[in-house]
């Protein structure tokens, strides 16, 4: 069995989750190649080093650039903000690395488009590129794709997809880079509203192509965040200047699907109370299904085609080793997780880099969500439709 040597960019929330990836995806897969946590790249010394140790890797760097001019490394992970995932994977991909780019793609379209760029003159020489949309991944989301695409639910009329959190509702949190345009691009609508933008197209199996929106910032100034965008104590940041959110708080927009279907999207950080709400519902001639992250071992299923007296909603445990990626997990109706989601896309990658293929979703199916985005900026500031 060949080895492939990771080197990672960024060890905090990302980082640590593929890590926890890498670590487990061959004591779990049989796999044609095995994952090496060769070399952690960071840009604080005493941090990367302690993360290294901490999260199991090798060797660490404070230079990203050591990742793409050493010969030892064969696939670059980028767990950074979105303003540095465009440099990183371009020059990754030049010198012949495999490249896992977190998502949304980039902060921009043109830098989207010169990373499907770049990705597509790689692939030339079998080098493969893929963004982290984990959340197809979902053993209920890939199933939810696979009774829709079986024709389950018939022709489909509607998506509901909702993305809820509420870490930012208090005005005294800091500007953090996830509320910076620069860093981040936009707000809620790239952070969350990009998950359900790529799930939706993954479950229909239908590309949006038009759409209306609206933006929000509720809050404008926040108390200024350390140099690095982390989050400084309360106690400090209080003492601190206040500094512009450039991003959105919220994002609402309806959407027409290629195959005839209609949507809804919101994607908020001011959903009081709600943690990490993403919820998507489908319903077509014959059937509905709706998934919901909070539950996520479950999906609802109302089939139509049953006779009256017996119709309704019920819950699917998706567990069963024949329900995607679970055959490799626990016995039946013992349950996985957040993490889970984060190995099936390493393995998905690992088995595509082992046989020669294209994992999925691509760069170009990144940049597609990317297109979405602009949309719905562009909607909101012009206040009309926009078509893709
Ligand atoms: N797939 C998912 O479900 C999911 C979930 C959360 C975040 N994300 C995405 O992952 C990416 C990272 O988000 P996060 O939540 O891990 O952020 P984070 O703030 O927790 O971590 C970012 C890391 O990048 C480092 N970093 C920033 N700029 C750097 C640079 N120029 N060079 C080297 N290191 C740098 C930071 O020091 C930190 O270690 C973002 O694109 C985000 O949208 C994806």
């Amino acid at each position: 069995m060949g080895e492939l040597r990771i080197g990672m960019v960024g060890y905090a929330f990302m980082g640590e989750a593929h890590s926890q990836a890498w670590r487990t995806v061959n004591r779990v897969y049989d796999l044609p190649v095995r994952a090496r946590m060769s070399l952690i790249a960071g840009r604080d010394k005493a941090n990367v080093a302690a993360a290294a140790d901490r999260l199991g890797w090798d060797e660490h760097t404070t230079d990203w650039r050591d990742l793409i001019s050493r010969d030892d490394i064969d696939l670059v992970d980028i767990c950074t903000p979105g303003d540095s995932h465009a440099e990183i994977a371009c020059a990754a991909l030049a010198a012949g690395k495999h490249v896992l780019c977190e998502k949304p793609l980039a902060n921009t379209v043109e830098e989207a488009r010169a990373m499907v760029a770049a990705a597509d003159t790689a692939r030339e020489r079998g080098v493969r590129a893929m963004c982290g949309f984990t959340y197809r991944r979902v053993p209920a989301v890939t199933f939810m794709r696979r009774l829709i695409a079986d024709g389950r639910l018939g022709d489909l009329r509607h998506v509901r997809a909702v993305y809820l959190q509420d870490w930012i509702t208090d005005p005294e949190f800091p500007l953090v880079w996830r509320l910076q345009k620069d860093k981040a691009g936009s707000g809620a609508l790239g952070d969350i509203g990009a998950h359900i933008i790529d799930m939706t197209q993954f479950v229909t199996g239908q590309a949006i192509t038009g759409v209306s929106g609206l933006t929000e910032t509720f809050v404008r100034e926040r108390p200024l965040a350390s140099a690095d965008g982390a989050a400084l104590g309360a106690a400090k940041a209080a003492e601190t200047s206040k500094g512009q959110v450039t991003v959105d708080d919220a994002a609402l927009f309806i959407a027409r699907l290629s195959g005839g279907a209609v949507a809804t999207f919101e994607a908020t950080r001011m959903a009081t109370g709600r943690k990490n709400g993403l919820r998507i519902e489908v319903n077509g001639t014959k059937g509905s299904l709706a998934f919901d992250l909070e539950r996520l071992n479950e999906l609802e299923f109302y089939d139509a085609t049953l006779p009256g007296t017996e119709l309704g909603f019920r819950r699917i445990l998706v567990t069963e080793p024949e329900h995607p990626y679970l055959s490799a997990w626990w016995p039946t109706g013992h349950l996985i997780g957040y993490e889970h989601g984060f190995t099936h896309q390493a393995r998905d990658l690992l088995e595509a880099i082992g046989n020669g293929t294209d994992p999925l979703p691509s760069f170009a199916d990144a940049l597609g969500v990317q297109l979405v985005l602009d949309a719905v900026e562009k909607s909101a500031e012009t206040g009309g439709w926009v078509q893709l």
